[in-house]
């Protein structure tokens, strides 16, 4: 590797000094993959570091990231090992390649893949994907480069969460790679800035690494023409290209040609499990839990999962109101309480973000809210949520409200200096003034 390494080759990262670095093994968009060695259990890993000069915020982009796929265990997907949480350092399942890496491999060889591991790869992705999407998880940038294989073929990994979410979640503001992006997504990052796709998105991608690994092409790049952007969003892929032989099933044929309908609201198939079924219907169509289901209107309750992933995003949001970021918090928290419309800790955490926004009446109203759903016995909780409505109240100018609030925290609190403070604050000049 020509470029100079982010860390120096052979030092501890201080994950505990738990890792000696070997090589530099790839860069992406905003990562750098180390090969490392864990001390002690003397197997290889993947560090994932943020490029330099990649702004901090990402940070928490990673930590999504890791925290995204961590919550998927299969062997068609990389596995999280561990996360670093003050550098949001990645240490993942190492696999010896990226398809990408190995087409150029073969390229140089002049050799493609044989048609029938490439249909073991597609087959293993599409296994990987489907858990993905099972679990509610939208990948978002499938191509080569995100596909992890081990020498003799027998691993495929998807790999590679970084602008991946929970469908029914918000969009992504950064953007994932153009050369085997669907149609809309383009669409979506050209008019609004954000990369946004559905399952069906995942699909399309996964037809496009499909149809390059068994016809050694991109079923849309032309010579002559301008971007992969635009062959994608105005060519069409050369039908003849399809053909089923002998060593290519027309099950297979028929599922990449399915894949690679442009047109959204055209497609038949939905999601990764569903495609899978159009290849082998004798596996059983095992629709999982998913991580996330938007609750419908009349259900108040939340699943498990559902509980577990809205706190979540909770703790994600808190972090995000500890940084500055009260937009981004705002947005956590109310996907948080999509899952699980009763979770305190949401209301509480949405109304400080909404709070510091200035946007004080909604603030307030989650503060109400997030106190009615906290127990009475929940003493420290409750001051503290009574102590952030004060604060509101008081920067809205109702310092008697303010003040009665600030009273009631201070008797579940005695200790916490802020609640003095602001005791002292609103409510001697509250007096003194005669208000
Ligand atoms: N677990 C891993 N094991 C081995 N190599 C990896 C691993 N993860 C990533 N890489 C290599 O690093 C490259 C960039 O990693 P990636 O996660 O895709 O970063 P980015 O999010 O910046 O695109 C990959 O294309 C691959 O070559
Ligand atoms: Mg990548």
């Amino acid at each position: 590797m020509a470029e100079a390494a982010e860390l120096s080759i052979g030092s501890s990262l201080d994950l505990h000094r738990r890792y000696t670095l070997v090589e530099l093994r790839g860069r992406g968009n905003y990562g750098v993959v180390y090969k490392a060695v864990q001390k002690g259990l003397e197997r290889n890993v993947a560090i994932k570091i943020l490029r330099k000069g990649v702004a901090g915020d990402k940070i928490q982009h990673l930590k999504r990231e890791g925290w995204l796929q961590g919550q998927l265990s299969h062997p068609n997907i990389v596995d999280v090992h561990d996360l670093d949480e003050e550098t949001g350092a990645l240490v993942l399942e190492y696999v010896d390649m990226s398809l990408h890496e190995k087409l150029q491999q073969l390229e140089l060889a002049k050799k493609t893949f044989e048609p029938a591991q490439a249909l073991q790869i597609i087959r293993k992705c599409l296994e990987g994907l489907a858990h993905a999407h099972d679990k509610g998880v939208v990948h978002g940038d499938l191509k080569p480069a995100n596909i992890l294989i081990s020498n003799n073929l027998e691993e495929v990994k998807i790999s590679d969460f970084g602008v991946a979410r929970i469908f029914g979640t918000a969009e992504v503001a950064a953007e994932g790679s153009d050369t085997c992006a669907a149609p809309e997504v383009l669409r979506s990052w050209k008019e609004r800035g954000v990369w946004s796709g559905d399952y069906s998105s995942d699909l399309f991608s996964l037809g496009i690494v499909a149809y390059v690994i068994l016809y050694g092409k991109h079923p849309f790049l032309r010579s002559g023409m301008v971007s992969p952007r635009s062959f994608i969003m105005h060519h069409d892929y050369l039908p003849d290209e399809l053909a089923a032989g002998e060593e290519i099933p027309a099950r297979y044929v028929k599922l990449i040609r399915e894949l690679l309908v442009k047109e959204r609201s055209q497609r038949q198939l939905t999601s990764a499990r569903q495609a899978l079924y159009e290849i082998s219907p004798e596996t059983e169509l095992d629709l999982g839990v998913k991580l996330s289901t938007s609750p419908g209107p009349s259900s108040s309750t939340a699943s498990q999962a559902q509980i577990f992933q809205a706190a979540e995003l909770q703790s994600m949001a808190f972090e995000l109101n500890d940084e500055g970021s009260y937009f981004e918090a705002e947005e956590r928290a109310t996907e948080a309480l999509k899952l699980d419309p009763r979770s305190a800790p949401a209301y509480h955490t949405r109304g400080f973000s909404r709070s510091r926004q200035g946007r004080l009446k909604e603030a307030i109203l989650d503060f109400d809210k997030a106190l009615e759903l906290t127990p009475a016995s929940a003493a420290r909780p409750r001051a503290k949520i009574l102590y952030n409505r004060a604060f509101a109240k008081m920067k809205m100018g109702d310092y008697a409200g303010s003040c009665s609030d600030i009273k009631q925290a201070q008797k579940l609190d005695l200790d916490d200096p802020k609640i003095a403070w602001l005791l002292k604050t609103v409510c001697n000049s509250h007096q003194s003034s005669g208000l």
